[in-house]
């Protein structure tokens, strides 16, 4: 889809040519003397717009403006939360007739009102096509965000290129996700990762079986070794500032399938579990628009992906396995694959010696149960880390929750066998889970985002979102803003 930001006035929009015009109106619109302004006054009080962001007026061929179809829709504030709202319920009022070009005239920008409200018009006409040939694509081919000033367009340009970044992003993060596992393996997922280098200051290795090995990155090897598919572990590099200039180090959880291995899942909705990579497809999605964006800092990518399959040769629990730094962990579960996989990337993290590292990954049910799908699940043992993940959640309405990480919720991974085990009981799973992680981390500066519940959605929208690349583009961004190196540029 295409983009463009221009400025408009209410009264020279009525006359534009456009297949649809869509005008958010913000609770303290004040009506000029124009046709169209008067109709947005009568409207909003009718269908009492003050209410609540979303609420939907459309009409056909308005005598007031010259387009075929008006959308007028409450947007309370320009907060990014009601940006999103509104231009979501707007473009599906406009599902029914397609429209192929849609101006949306904004109250303003700034404040991420303009990012909100093209993310939600690429999210509402988002439509997977990879191997549903008969899908038919959204007939919206062309968006036009309007402002009202040429000084609020100048102003906005920084932010429009910024939104188109992350849209181009998140896209690239949903197809990924959205493939199934059959179609997005191991080393097709790397063969995604290293067509990534295409792009300047991007470079990716791709590491195979042998190299795990040798790398002794036993838990991973672990996980994979029940399955047919060889394992890859995928390490990009985005270089936007001097090599010297510490990283951010970003790590996917890449499992292409999630049967459960031998402690195997129920049937019901096991198809969801070639959802199990969208930690991976989150750190290509951030990549895709780091390439975009080309911001001054250093960005590391770490995708360990496999497959978890029960087999002949997959792992029983009871087995006790040597992950890279060297602890020995007995699998009493071969279910809790993804912090197998995760504390050798983790360790192997280590050697960039980065200002910060966050993995990503779908990794407990027990975050569903918790946080359901609004909020994705933030551990993190340094405040200033998790303010600043809270805080790049809330401006991107890509939100998360803090959870603890007292060293009491560490006691059930005690193994008679092992320095540790890679489950404790039922009780707080996602907490358990974060502490497993954190005995790899060593003094790194850290952060685990559980994105079991956010990154896709069951049911009749069965998809992915592309959650959290948003959170993830705004954490780095917001750096680089703060960094010398983008002073200097
Ligand atoms: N990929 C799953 C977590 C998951 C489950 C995400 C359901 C989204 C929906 C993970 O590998 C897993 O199976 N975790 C187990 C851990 C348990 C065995 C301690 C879980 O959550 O049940
Ligand atoms: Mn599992
Ligand atoms: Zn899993």
């Amino acid at each position: 889809m295409i983009f463009e930001l221009k400025t408009a006035e209410l009264k020279s929009i009525a006359q534009s040519k456009t297949d649809a015009l869509v005008i958010l109106v913000p609770n303290d619109f004040k009506a000029s003397r124009d046709a169209l302004s008067g109709l947005i006054q009568d409207v909003s009080q009718a269908a009492n717009f003050q209410e609540s962001a979303g609420k939907v007026v459309s009409l056909w061929k308005p005598a007031q403006v010259d387009v075929r179809r008006l959308v007028l829709v409450s947007c309370a504030t320009s907060q990014p939360k009601h940006m999103r709202q509104a231009v979501a319920a707007a473009l599906g009022a406009l599902k029914a007739t397609q429209p192929k070009q849609v101006t949306i005239q904004l109250p303003t920008a700034g404040h991420n009102a303009l990012t909100a409200a093209m993310q939600a018009a690429s999210d509402a006409t988002y439509v997977y096509t990879a191997t549903k040939p008969s899908a038919k694509p959204s007939g919206i081919k062309r968006v036009v965000l309007t402002l009202p000033t040429a000084q609020a367009v100048k102003d906005a340009k920084t932010e429009f290129a910024y939104a188109q970044a992350l849209i181009a992003g998140v896209d690239k993060a949903k197809e990924w996700a959205n493939l199934p596992a059959n179609h997005a393996t191991p080393s097709v997922l790397a063969k995604a990762a290293q067509s990534l280098a295409r792009h300047s200051k991007i470079r990716c290795e791709v590491l195979g079986p042998k190299e795990i090995d040798k790398l002794g990155m036993g838990a991973f090897a672990a996980v994979s070794q029940g399955s047919a598919e060889p394992a890859r572990f995928i390490v990009l590099h985005y270089q936007g500032a001097a090599k010297t200039k510490a990283p951010t180090v970003l790590v996917g959880k890449g499992i292409t399938f999630d049967t459960g291995g031998i402690s195997i899942k129920p049937a019901a909705g096991m198809d969801e579990m070639k959802f199990d990579m969208c930690g991976a497809a989150s750190v290509l999605g951030t990549f895709e628009a780091l390439a975009h964006l080309q911001p001054a800092i250093n960005v590391v990518g770490l995708i360990p992906t496999c497959e978890n399959m029960p087999s002949g040769t997959a792992i029983k629990p009871g087995d006790v396995v040597y992950s890279m730094d060297g602890q020995s962990i007995e699998i009493l579960n071969t279910d809790a694959e993804g912090r197998l996989i995760l504390c050798d990337a983790l360790t192997y993290a280590k050697r960039f010696k980065p200002q910060a590292v966050i993995d990503i990954a779908t990794l407990t049910g027990a975050c569903v149960v918790s946080l359901g799908a609004v909020r994705s699940g933030l551990f993190s043992p340094s405040d200033d880390l998790a303010q600043a993940l809270l805080k790049a959640g809330e401006a991107s309405q890509d939100l998360c929750w803090r959870l603890p990480l007292d060293d009491e919720y560490a006691e059930g991974l005690k193994s008679n066998f092992a320095d540790v085990a890679n489950v404790a009981g039922r009780d707080g799973g996602a907490i358990t889970a974060a502490k497993f992680l954190q005995r790899f981390v060593g003094d790194m500066n850290w952060a685990h985002l559980d994105i079991a519940g956010s990154a896709w959605k069951s049911g009749a929208s069965k998809g992915a979102t592309g959650r959290p690349v948003g959170l993830l583009l705004h954490y780095l961004v917001h750096q680089s803003s703060a960094s010398p190196a983008r002073k200097a540029a």
